[in-house]
């Protein structure tokens, strides 16, 4: 049911790739709840057509930016304001790939130039995306950004391999840029922390199927849905939420603050 908590807001959402990601989720419920965004992606996965569904289900534009690069990410806000008649009230990013992690490698033995993509793909591109969007003053004031990252961050998670480092510096990223941005015209930088959900990014995890039943079990309310995530952005980028900043919020089911559950002590029970 919309209740148009973004009407008037226009933005940026990254990272939609198919109707499993999570910025398509937010996508649709952004639209719903009556705001305005242009759709931004790698041109390589604008090339697989999905998203194409998307811009239309949703009355959006098309904007290919490679997040690494600079020159894309300033035409993309610049073109953004264009399109979109002027300054903008929120950005998505959720942006996630490490080659090491795609080609098998551990975390004791990686290739350190795919171990450099990873980290500017899935956390310097924030930087980039801030810092474009910072210099062309391109963010209205009690904007809001948000970016999507895990819990590897804080705690260790082995087969999330060197995607956990790469979440860690988006989390310290945020805090930094959210301080320069809080003070330069009131705009928020948040990250939400999101349980494993089952997307072309999370699939790619080893072990990832038995991870999300485990988290499951790990969580009391289970695991949070994209859907339910989607939600939450939608809150960030409203004007109920305009004093929080620079969080890491967890939005988990509970996970990060479970030790352990009863439901996990069950299956090591011992018969006396
Ligand atoms: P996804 O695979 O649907 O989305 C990842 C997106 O990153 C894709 O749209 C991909 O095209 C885009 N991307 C990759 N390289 C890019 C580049 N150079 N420039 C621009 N875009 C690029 O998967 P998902 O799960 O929706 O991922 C979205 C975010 O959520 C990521 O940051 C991910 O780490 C995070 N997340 C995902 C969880 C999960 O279990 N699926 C859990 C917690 C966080």
């Amino acid at each position: 049911m919309s209740t148009g908590l973004l009407k008037g807001k226009k933005g940026i959402i990254f990272g939609a790739l198919n109707n499993m990601s999570i910025a398509w989720k937010v996508a649709e419920k952004a639209h719903e709840e009556g705001a305005e965004f242009v759709l931004t992606n790698a041109p390589i996965a604008l090339r697989m057509g999905e998203i194409n569904e998307l811009a239309k289900q949703t009355g959006s534009e098309l904007v290919p930016a490679d997040a690494t690069s600079d020159e894309d990410l300033n035409n993309l806000i610049e073109k953004s304001m264009e399109i979109l008649g002027g300054k903008l009230d929120f950005i998505l990013h959720s942006i996630g790939m490490s080659p090491n992690v795609r080609k098998g490698k551990e975390y004791t033995a990686p290739n350190y130039d795919w171990y450099h993509k990873t980290l500017d793909i899935s956390a310097i591109s924030l930087h980039r995306t801030l810092n474009a969007a910072y210099k062309l003053d391109a963010m209205n004031d009690w904007g809001s950004i948000v970016a999507l990252t895990y819990i590897a961050a804080q705690r260790v998670f082995p087969d999330y391999n060197d995607m956990a480092d790469a979440k860690a510096l988006l989390e310290s990223i945020t805090r930094n840029f959210g301080y320069q941005f809080g003070i330069k015209n009131k705009v928020r930088v948040n990250t939400i922390s999101q349980s494993p959900t089952m997307t072309t990014a999370g699939s790619g995890v080893k072990g990832f199927t038995e991870f999300v039943s485990f988290a499951e079990a790990m969580s009391p309310l289970g695991n949070a849905s994209a859907e339910g995530c989607a939600d939450y952005c939608v809150s960030m980028f409203s004007d109920l939420t305009k004093f929080v900043t620079m969080q890491n919020l967890f939005h988990d089911g509970g996970f990060s603050f479970t030790g352990v559950s009863h439901g996990v002590i069950e299956k090591f029970k011992v018969d006396e």
